[in-house]
Parts: C-alpha cells; structure tokens; sequence
C-alpha cells in the first residue's frame, strides 16, 4: 500500500561529514599506543557504534585485560584526538551533495533528522553551520543502546511524530542499516554495496540521492 514520505533521517559520520575517518584515525592512534594494530577492515565493524562499545571491540585484539577506569581514561584520551580534528572542521568539510539534497528535502516539506550515536553530533553540526536544516536531532547523548539496535532510529520519528514506515532512513554502516530495516523503514545504504548489502538501495553519496527514485522503488506516494 502507497504510504507517505515524511521524514529522511540521516547518520552523520560518513554522510554529512567524513568525520568516520576522523573516527578512524584517532582509534587508530590511541591502539597503536597499547600495542594494537588496528586494521582499515576491522574498523568496519566499529562505524555507527558508540564509544565504550568500540573501545570494547578493540580491546578484544589486546593480550591484556583492562578495568573499568582504564577504559574510561582510553575512551576520553581517544575523544581528545577525534576532537583535535573536529575543531579544525569548517563548511567546507561538509561531504558532496549534503546541502542540495537537504534543500529538495525542504523543498518538498519533508522532515530532516540526524539521528548519530556520536556524542560530539551537536559540534559537529555546528561546526559545518548545517544545524538550520534539522527538525530535531538525536544523538548518542540520547540513547541508550548502539546500533543495530534500532532505539535511535524510533526516537527519532518519535521526536517528529511521525510513523517509522513514513520515514527513510541513510547510514555508512551496517550497524545502522540493521537499525533501520530492523523499524521497518526504508534504508539507503551510502557506500559500498558489498557491505552494506541489506540496504534497501545503495548510493556513493547524497549527489546520487533522488527523491523520485526513493518514492518510486520505497512505494511513497
Ligand atoms: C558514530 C560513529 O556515529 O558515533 C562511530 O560511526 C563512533 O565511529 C560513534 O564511535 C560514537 O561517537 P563519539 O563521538 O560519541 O565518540
Ligand atoms: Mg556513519
């Protein structure tokens, strides 16, 4: 049955911003200095998680075991170096495409939502001077649960009062694109298809981001 397009929900690591190799590059730093390499492939399965469970992930590579306080003090020093690049961000880091389709989005009176486990979303917005856009933001502040959960997917139609099925959602992650299809909403996969093969279309960034093609293939009217 046709169903009514009323809000696209994005992540924003690796779709607004290519903050995910920020991400990236500050774990990497801060494993390298307990002795972990840590791999382009394996960070896959970090992105769209939040950071307590990365650091967990990672620390499943170390040979040693660390307590509680040990993992606090390496998740914030990992924060420092990931806010060292945040702090350098300007607009012109905004990825390809974010603004036009942002507009369209307006332009056809639908709903944008951020909805990113990061906890550093709002300066991240701030810093890119895209935060105008939003209709209301949910960030890892906000959760309780990481992706693939999909608890922040729902409190972010929730926050619009607006049914799931009436809402897109666009992720980099697997983790996330689980979340979406697991509240019956519509995914776009933004990356390679190979993994982020469950996605219900898969796009190489928001320039290829068609609202007709999405009301077509998703059965909006
Ligand atoms: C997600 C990123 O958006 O936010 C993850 O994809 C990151 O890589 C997570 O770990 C939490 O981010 P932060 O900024 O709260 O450490
Ligand atoms: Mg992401």
């Amino acid at each position: 049955m046709a169903k009514r397009l009323k809000a696209v929900i994005f992540d924003l690591d690796g779709i607004i911003a290519d903050t995910a190799k920020f991400h990236y590059q500050a774990w990497k730093k801060l494993a390298s200095e307990i002795g972990i390499n840590l791999t382009y492939e394996f960070n896959e399965n970090l992105k769209g998680v939040g950071r307590m469970e990365s650091l967990n992930l990672i620390l499943t590579l170390a040979d040693k075991s660390y307590s509680n306080e040990e993992k606090i003090k390496l998740a914030n020093k990992k924060n420092r170096y990931y806010l060292e690049f945040v702090n350098r961000m300007t607009p012109s880091d905004l990825l390809p495409g974010v603004v036009k389709c942002f507009e369209v989005l307006k332009g056809n009176n639908i709903n944008i939502v951020l909805a990113s486990a990061s906890k550093n979303s709002l300066d991240v917005i701030k810093r890119l001077e895209i935060e105008k856009y939003f209709d209301y933001v949910v960030s890892g502040k906000d959760i309780s649960k990481s992706k693939p959960d999909p608890e922040i997917f729902i409190k972010a139609a929730k926050g619009i009062k607006v049914a799931t099925k009436n809402c897109v959602g666009v992720e980099d992650s697997i983790a996330g694109i689980l979340a979406i299809n697991a509240c019956n909403m519509f995914s776009v996969g933004i990356g390679n298809k190979k993994n982020l093969y469950p996605a219900d279309i898969c796009i190489k960034d928001l320039t290829e981001f068609d609202i007709e093609e999405i009301y077509l293939i998703g059965g909006f009217l």
